[in-house]
């Protein structure tokens, strides 16, 4: 009876108004927890939705092996690394960067199953929207582009290269900033900080001087730091790819993809293992970008070029054993670094697989550093044409019993004491550091 009488008490309508109050509040905020709750899960499972499949090394092996019968890839080094005091800088800005770099790719909904052995691509830009455009609907043609996984590393953060990047539908797009980048810091190492020695002769101010007598120029450096930092996120900081063992290709805001690039790079990659055993990468053009290939019935080892290269996750290994080399030469240039103290380590003779026919072309007028003289006004490019596309680049156009004719391999070579602009104690840790970083437990 009690027991009815005090339950009777709690019928809402009978209570007085203040205890109603206090139950009406009290079943708001449980039902907004509750909300939040619900909310915070599925935003937990949306943001570890799983990356993409991996192409582990039994699917290139396989791949290899119909291409190649008889030939056993060798399987990749452990990763070696210097164990090092990590002074990655920090403000705001990329602190967000390094939030958004987390984020899923893009276009999940559109393809939410990549195919075990899909291909990844890279794309990296600096801050040329017009010739961004430009490359994207190139690879908006690109066979097989909807099952493959493009990434697009951002030097710098700029609204007006992410409004191109944002409207891609015709795959999936992992976006990720450089958040080290001089373009982020505007006070600050690795941007220009105060008290920086700017011009040659300066006394009293901080920096070491080049070979040269020149001093740091963060806009101008800041490609070679890009590029690295890119590397080894892609291959051993972003979840969507540090176990993927396959080729992944590089191109740049200015390369062309013609549609047949990912036909014809499948099968060299995997070619490259029987027919050229001294070929550490596949090209899609030649390393002199102003030639578009022989165009006969040969495959060509070619010096390893700087646009549209791929390499497995063992060269990248044999790449970043050599990071103090890389770090400490004195020239701002990523390519002629690799040129003059990577490569030559691997061999008296590194080579690059490639077909008789450009499957990529580079496009617009304006480099991103050279021909920039002091004084001169700043190159300005809407972008121009895109290089005409005929039949025959529509079509895989490769065979596998060409011969493969060696070219002479020529230009900077090791014993180049490099361009210069590279000696600065701090640009050469932060490099450093980019090497050992995810290797210490640092995440992307
Ligand atoms: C990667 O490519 C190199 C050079 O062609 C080759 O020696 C190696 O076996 C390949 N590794 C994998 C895992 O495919
Ligand atoms: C890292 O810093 C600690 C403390 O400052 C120092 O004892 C140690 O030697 C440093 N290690 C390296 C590899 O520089
Ligand atoms: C590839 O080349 C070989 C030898 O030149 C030729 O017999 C074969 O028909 C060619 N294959 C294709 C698909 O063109």
């Amino acid at each position: 009876m009690s027991l009815l009488q005090s339950s009777k008490r709690l019928v809402p309508w009978k209570l007085p108004a203040s205890r109603r109050c206090l139950i009406i509040a009290t079943l708001q905020v449980a039902f907004l927890l509750a909300y939040l709750a619900l909310h915070l899960f599925f935003l937990s499972r949306s943001s570890l939705q799983r990356p993409p499949p991996l192409s582990s090394w039994e699917v290139v092996s396989a791949r290899v092996s119909s291409i190649c019968p008889g030939v056993h890839l060798s399987t990749e080094n452990s990763p070696r690394f210097v164990q090092r005091n990590l002074s990655l800088p920090h403000n705001q800005l990329s602190n967000r960067l390094r939030r958004r770099n987390a984020m899923p790719p893009r276009n999940f909904d559109l393809f939410p199953n990549l195919p075990v052995d899909h291909q990844v691509i890279v794309l990296y830009v600096h801050n040329r929207p017009a010739y961004l455009k430009l490359a994207v609907e190139g690879l908006s043609k690109v066979v097989g582009i909807s099952e493959a996984l493009l990434i697009i590393s951002h030097d710098g953060f700029f609204p007006e290269m992410n409004a191109v990047v944002e409207k891609i539908r015709f795959c999936q797009v992992k976006q990720i900033f450089a958040p080290f980048s001089p373009h982020i810091f505007s006070h600050a190492f690795p941007g220009v900080s105060p008290g920086d020695c700017i011009k040659k002769d300066d006394e009293s101010c901080k920096g070491d001087p080049d070979q040269y007598g020149n001093y740091r120029a963060p806009h101008i450096i800041s490609l070679k730091h890009h590029w690295w930092w890119m590397m080894n996120t892609v291959w051993d900081g972003l979840p969507e790819t540090r176990n993927y063992h396959d080729h992944i290709l590089f191109i740049e805001e200015d390369h062309f993809l013609f549609p047949n690039a990912l036909l014809n790079m499948r099968t060299l990659s995997a070619l490259k293992a029987c027919a050229c055993p001294a070929c550490y990468m596949a090209n899609l053009a030649p390393a002199d970008v102003n030639f578009k290939g022989e165009r006969m019935e040969i495959l060509v080892a070619d010096k390893i070029g700087n646009m549209g290269y791929a390499f497995n996750r063992t060269i990248w290994r044999k790449i970043h054993m050599y990071a103090e080399q890389f770090c400490n030469f004195d020239d701002y240039n990523w390519d002629i670094t690799m040129w003059v103290v990577v490569y030559p380590e691997w061999g008296s003779a590194t080579y690059s697989l490639r077909g008789p026919r450009q499957s990529a072309q580079h496009f617009g007028k304006c480099g991103l550093h050279q021909g920039k003289r002091e004084g001169e006004p700043p190159c300005f490019d809407e972008g121009g044409q895109l290089p005409p596309v005929e039949e025959e680049d529509k079509v895989y156009n490769i065979n596998t019993s060409w011969v493969v004719r060696h070219s002479s391999v020529k230009g900077y070579d090791r014993g180049f004491k490099g361009w210069g602009g590279w000696s600065d104690t701090r640009d050469r840790n932060l490099c450093l550091d980019f090497a050992s970083m995810y290797h210490m437990g640092e995440t992307i």
